[in-house]
This record gives C-alpha cells, sequence and structure tokens, in this order.
C-alpha cells in the first residue's frame, strides 16, 4: 500500500458532518442524510483530502513533525459553507429604505419610483474600482468568517452602463486571485430596466443580446447569466430571450424567479433548464412540478422575505416532496438582505421554512455546490475532493442552527490551509 504524507489532521472530531455520497445535487429522502461520523478524523495533503473515517488513521497515512494537527473535539466539522447566491460587488447602503418599508412603502413601489436597486446604480458607477475592491473584500472576510468558502456574486449595478457592470465582473476576477473564498461569477445586467429604457425595456434586451453577453462570454468574465424576472422588471418573454441567448454564448441560466408576485418564472426556469430558478417564493404549483421534473435546483433566500417584511415564504416542504433539490443562500445585497450571515439562513430555513437540520446542511453545502457546477471539487468531505472544511465550535448540528444569531465559527480551511482562525493563540 503506498505511504502518503499528511500535511493536515483534524482528530477527535464529535461530528463530523461530510455530505459523503454523490457528487449532485440530493433530493428527498436524500437530503435527510448527512453521512454523519462520531469521532472522525480527516487528513490532508496539501489541498485535497487523502481520507475520511473514524478513530485513528489507517496505517498508510503517515503524518511528521510538519504535519499540523487540529483536535476538534466538542466540535461540529462541516464541508466549508457555500453561500450561492450573493449580490456582493455594490457601492454604497439603503438603510433609508427600512424606514419608508415601515411606512408602507413596498420594495417593488421603491424600484418603480426610481430608488431601490436605481441608487445602488448611482453610488456603484461613481465607485472607483478599488472603493469596489476594498468594501467587497470587508464583506468576504466576514463571509468567511461565517464558515463559507465559496460563494457566487452577481454584477447588475451597472445596468446600461455596460462599463460599471465590467468593473463589477473584474473587481470579483481580482478579489478571487487575492482573497482564500473562491467566487463565482454571475453576469446580471437584467437586473431592472434602465430609467433611460424605461418606455422602451425591449430595446435594452436587445443591447443585452447583442452588445453584453457577447462580450462577457468572449472575455470569460462570468460562468452563469441571471434576470431577474419580476411583475414590473423582465417579463418572461424578455428573460426567456435573455437566457436563451445566454446559453447559446456558454453562460449558464440562473433567474430571479416569482420573487415577490408569480409570473411563470418557475416554469421558465423548467423550460430553460436553468441550474436555479431563485427566490420563489410566489412560485405555481405547476411551475414548481416542472422544475421537480427538469431538475432545477430551487435557491431560497428566507432572509429577504424576512427583511421584506413579507408573511408568505418560500414553499419548502412542497419543493422537497415534490423532489425539487433546494439549497439556502443569504441574496447579500444593500436592498433587500443586507446580511453576509449564512449561519442566520440556515436558522431562518429551519424557524421559517420548516426545514430540518439534515436538509438545511445539505442546502448549504453539496446542493450549493452543484447550484454552482462545483459538485465534482466542493461540497462534501470526501476522498479526493477540495479540503475546504468548516469547524464550528458547537456539540452538534441542530445547536449550530438553534442557537441563531451569532457566529459559532471557530475555524475554517480552504484547499487545506487554515484561513480563518477565532481563537488564532492555540
Ligand atoms: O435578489 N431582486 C433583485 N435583486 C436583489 C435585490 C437587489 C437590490 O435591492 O439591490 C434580490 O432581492
Ligand atoms: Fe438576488
Amino acid at each position: 500500500m503506498k505511504k502518503e504524507e499528511a500535511t493536515l489532521v483534524l482528530k477527535n472530531i464529535s461530528n463530523l458532518i461530510t455530505l459523503k455520497g454523490p457528487n449532485r445535487a440530493r433530493i428527498k429522502r436524500e437530503m435527510s442524510e448527512t453521512g454523519l461520523i462520531n469521532n472522525g478524523i480527516i487528513a490532508v495533503k496539501n489541498d485535497k483530502i487523502i481520507y475520511v473515517g473514524q478513530g485513528t488513521l489507517p496505517k498508510n497515512i503517515k503524518t511528521t513533525a510538519e504535519t499540523k494537527i487540529i483536535d476538534c473535539k466538542g466540535k461540529t466539522v462541516t464541508p466549508g459553507l457555500i453561500d450561492s447566491h450573493t449580490h456582493l460587488i455594490h457601492a454604497g447602503s439603503r438603510e433609508y429604505e427600512l424606514f419608508e418599508k415601515i411606512k408602507g412603502i413596498k420594495y417593488l413601489e421603491i424600484l418603480e419610483s426610481g430608488g431601490g436597486i436605481y441608487d445602488t446604480v448611482e453610488a456603484t458607477k461613481k465607485a472607483s474600482f478599488k472603493e469596489l475592491y476594498e468594501k467587497a473584500e470587508k464583506s468576504l472576510n466576514i463571509m468567511l468568517s461565517y464558515g463559507v468558502t465559496t460563494i457566487e456574486a452577481k454584477s447588475g449595478y451597472g445596468l446600461d452602463d455596460f462599463e460599471t457592470e465590467l468593473k463589477q465582473l473584474e473587481v470579483m476576477k481580482e478579489l478571487n486571485k487575492n482573497h482564500p473564498v473562491d467566487i463565482v461569477p454571475t453576469f446580471l445586467g437584467a437586473h431592472a430596466v434602465p430609467k433611460k429604457y424605461r418606455n422602451n425595456s425591449d430595446d435594452f434586451v436587445e443591447k443585452l443580446l447583442k452588445e453584453m453577453i457577447p462580450f462577457v462570454s468572449e472575455k470569460r468574465l462570468a460562468k452563469f447569466c441571471d434576470v431577474f424576472c419580476e411583475k414590473g422588471v423582465f417579463t418572461v418573454e424578455q428573460s426567456r430571450k435573455i437566457l436563451s441567448e445566454a446559453k447559446k454564448f456558454g453562460l449558464l441560466p440562473k433567474i430571479h424567479a416569482d420573487e415577490i408576485e408569480s409570473t411563470g418564472g418557475a416554469e421558465l426556469a423548467a423550460e430553460l433548464g436553468c441550474i436555479s430558478g431563485d427566490h420563489l417564493v410566489g412560485a405555481s404549483y405547476n411551475g414548481l412540478k416542472m422544475m421537480a421534473e427538469k431538475g432545477v435546483i430551487a435557491n431560497l433566500l428566507p432572509t429577504t422575505t424576512f427583511f421584506l417584511q413579507s408573511e408568505k415564504y418560500a414553499k419548502a416542504r412542497k419543493m422537497i416532496d415534490l423532489g425539487i433539490p433546494v439549497t439556502l443562500s443569504t441574496d447579500y445585497n444593500p436592498g433587500s438582505s443586507p446580511t453576509e450571515n449564512l449561519q442566520l439562513v440556515m436558522s431562518f430555513g429551519a424557524i421559517k421554512l420548516n426545514m430540518t437540520p439534515q436538509e438545511i446542511i445539505n442546502s448549504v453545502t453539496i446542493n450549493a455546490a452543484a447550484s454552482l457546477k462545483l459538485e465534482n471539487q466542493v461540497g462534501s468531505i470526501d476522498e479526493g475532493k477540495n479540503a475546504d472544511i468548516s469547524i464550528f465550535d458547537t456539540p452538534s448540528l441542530e445547536y449550530l442552527i438553534y442557537h441563531f444569531g451569532i457566529n459559532h465559527t471557530y475555524m475554517v480551511i480552504k484547499n487545506g490551509k487554515i484561513v480563518y482562525n477565532k481563537n488564532p493563540i492555540l
């Protein structure tokens, strides 16, 4: 048997949640499985996991004086968490909007009257590359501190100002080079109808099809293309056009669908074979059935519903029963969900979506990896996979979700290296 030298070992892991299993999104009963090992042990060589098991290491895995050993007694260890829907790159903030909403003005009314996303577009246009980079870096550090090792991030605060859209995508690229958290970029030029195109939104759609999508694809600035398909924003027909064209250019389709009202976004997500349909609070039963048949992932964002002060949450239980793979993410953005805290979203998964702890951890690991087409690299603790691992100072997964609103992270490992340590003097 070939001997291997471990560079990092996590031992005495009280609750090792591996999510071991097929490298694909999990559905139905599969979402109730976590691959839990008590008294677990993990060996890492450089950036890859080389052993996962119980008790002690097998004979073929050696430790040396250089091997870093972490004692995880009393801790819960999971795959690095994945936040699969964020609007990370933007300038400014919109706290005033919260207080407008308290007075009874609705999110879509604020947008309709020229505020909301448009305010962030103005601020983002004005911001320099450095300003955007530094603000996003701060948020990325917060995400990492919550145990997140991979995120998706969208453009969408430039709209018809293509330079600003590109600036956002370039900031992501630069951050990706320098920051331990991996960023998967999404082009969301169709985030709102630009003010200039209010009376001729089809002309903006043409601009997206003819100029923006081909350029983003040619320069390989994004992996996914997304559209805000919503009443008063982009129609189903327009969204179909944009995402169909994006597909032709090799950008994989995602869609903000039926976030506030149902316009047939879930049906469109299924028709186009979107990788994920996101939000889905208003999705119709038929749309959900179609998504289940096509294996479209439902990405749910309960902190957005909460922050919009809506009573109605996405029907996660129904979705899981229908066989839709479910993911959970923060939607981190300055308008509808100003939080980087994925642990809070996990608690909301339980409190507001009635999901079980097992379903919740599936949603922010292997299913989230599948929604970013990274299921072969990350999302579970398995031999051959990237050593992205989060250690929480909690006696169980249940406790992590129950004791809500605080940060339980003890340590985070990305590609085999410790990148966050709550207690640096160990
Ligand atoms: O997912 N709905 C569109 N986009 C974001 C909100 C962006 C903003 O308000 O700035 C969302 O809720
Ligand atoms: Fe969003």
